[in-house]
């Protein structure tokens, strides 16, 4: 047996992971380190699971991440614990600093002690910056980023390579572009949108709705994350795309159009401060050497998703009932 520590196991990338890696692997328990902020639910994952165990602790809190380090023999680290939502990190910078850097930097002082024999920090295409109408992001693309939470990513990624490089640590990176499927948290643009539409609700669209994003479905993310822990070099970066580029509003219209809402929902509002333009993945180098490539096209993906959410009320309606509703008013109401 193998011990993968994984923290933010109760978020949305985290929880599908967990789910994918007790289903595929018998013989890994999985450890889940997550604090339970706002973004987690525990009811992301089910009950009494087998070969896993939980620990409520804030990754920032180098005394108790200890104490999970010396209650088991951990063998894998895989690091999505962050503070996740660009908008909070406009509003609210430093809680992105704790979590996202000094955070890891406990992770990887840690591992190091312990020997941990791969660590795999979850990162982002957000790292390289912003993109004109051509081109695409390569591993070799110079880190450029450009809002509070793509700073404190590009950090933590540069400490994690640091350990490689300095101490000899078996560090590996993956590089995501946006996620969207079963669970996420709706402050993010797809669940967003998804649960507006069946409240009848307007659909902020920032700017002129033409900024775009390479989308992927959590599960391809998951699977290749689980390929680069099995089969990647140490000290390499990967990167993860989804080959599905589109735009804001257009996704909103195809999400409106499937749920029988009007496109008059869409509310244009002021767009984001230093709101990155286009965001587009190269993933040649994982499809190459590790046959990677997305199994979900954005439209297969989409009706999965609008599906999940249409099926799941009661997971968001809980969400939508909390604390959220402040949230939302801060960022909504004036914008
Ligand atoms: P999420 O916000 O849904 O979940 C984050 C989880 O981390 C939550 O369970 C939260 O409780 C936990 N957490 C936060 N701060 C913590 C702390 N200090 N200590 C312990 N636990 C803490 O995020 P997500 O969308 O699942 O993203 C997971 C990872 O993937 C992040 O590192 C993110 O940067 C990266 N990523 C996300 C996307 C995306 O589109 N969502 C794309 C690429 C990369
Ligand atoms: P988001 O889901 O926050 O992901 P990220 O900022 O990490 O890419 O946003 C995706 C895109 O949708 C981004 O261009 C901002 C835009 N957006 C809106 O137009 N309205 C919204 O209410 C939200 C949350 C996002």
């Amino acid at each position: 047996m193998k011990t993968c520590l994984v923290t933010g196991g109760f978020g949305f990338i985290g929880s599908n992971f967990i789910r994918y890696i007790l289903k595929e692997r018998k013989d890994i328990i999985i450890i889940n380190v997550d604090d339970i902020t706002y973004a987690a639910n525990p009811k992301n994952l089910a009950d009494n699971l087998a070969n896993y165990k939980f620990y409520k602790v804030n990754i920032v809190d180098k005394p108790a991440l200890s104490k999970v380090f010396n209650d088991n023999k951990i063998d894998y680290v895989v690091n999505f614990a962050a503070e996740s939502h660009v908008d909070r990190s406009i509003m609210n910078p430093a809680v992105f600093i704790k979590t996202n850097v000094e955070g890891i930097l406990n992770l990887l002082e840690l591992s190091l002690k312990h020997s941990v024999e791969r660590f795999l920090q979850i990162s982002t295409d957000e790292v390289y910056g912003s993109l004109g109408k051509s081109g695409k992001f390569s591993e070799k693309t110079s880190l450029s980023p450009r809002s509070p939470y793509s700073a404190s990513k590009a950090s933590a990624d540069m400490l994690a390579m640091s350990f490689f490089h300095t101490y000899d640590m078996p560090v590996l990176i993956s590089r995501c572009s946006n996620n969207y499927g079963p669970y996420q948290f709706p402050e993010k643009l797809i669940p967003l949108v998804i649960i507006n539409a069946l409240n009848n609700k307007d659909i902020p669209l920032y700017g002129d709705g033409k900024n775009i994003r390479d989308w992927i479905y959590v599960l391809d993310h998951v699977n290749g994350i689980y390929s680069i822990l099995e089969h990647g070099n140490v000290g390499e970066v990967y990167n993860i795309g989804g080959d599905s580029e589109m735009e804001n509003e257009a996704i909103i219209k195809y999400i409106l159009n499937k749920l029988n809402k009007p496109l008059s929902l869409i509310k244009y509002v002021k767009d984001r401060p230093g709101h990155d333009k286009r965001y587009a993945m190269d993933f040649t180098k994982i499809t190459q050497e590790m046959g990677f490539l997305p199994e979900y096209n954005i439209e297969k993906g989409l009706d999965l998703t609008i599906n999940w959410y249409l099926n799941n009320e009661n997971w968001w309606r809980e969400i939508l009932s909390g604390n959220y509703k402040e949230y939302y008013k801060i960022m909504y109401d004036y914008r």
